[in-house]
């Protein structure tokens, strides 16, 4: 099972993806119910950034199948 990050794409990063920055944070577009449940890391950092539910943070998030997403950067 692979982070959205791992997946390649172009994906902010100042933390080595070890979910402190929040930099990586994405839009899912559709699929969400193919992504892992946040884990207490992601919970933290999406909290703390006051995202909306339909971000993730993609070094956190694992993809257990089709995803679509998206930045604000892209
Ligand atoms: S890369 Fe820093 S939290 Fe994901």
């Amino acid at each position: 099972m692979s982070s959205i990050i791992s997946a390649g794409k172009p994906i902010g990063n100042s933390c080595s993806a070890i979910g402190i920055c929040a930099k990586c944070f994405v839009e899912v577009i559709e699929g969400m119910e193919n992504l892992s449940k946040p884990n207490p890391i992601e919970r933290k950092l999406l909290e703390r950034e006051r995202l909306s539910p339909s971000n993730r943070i993609s070094c956190q998030a694992k993809v257990l199948g089709p995803v679509k997403i998206t930045t604000s950067y892209w």
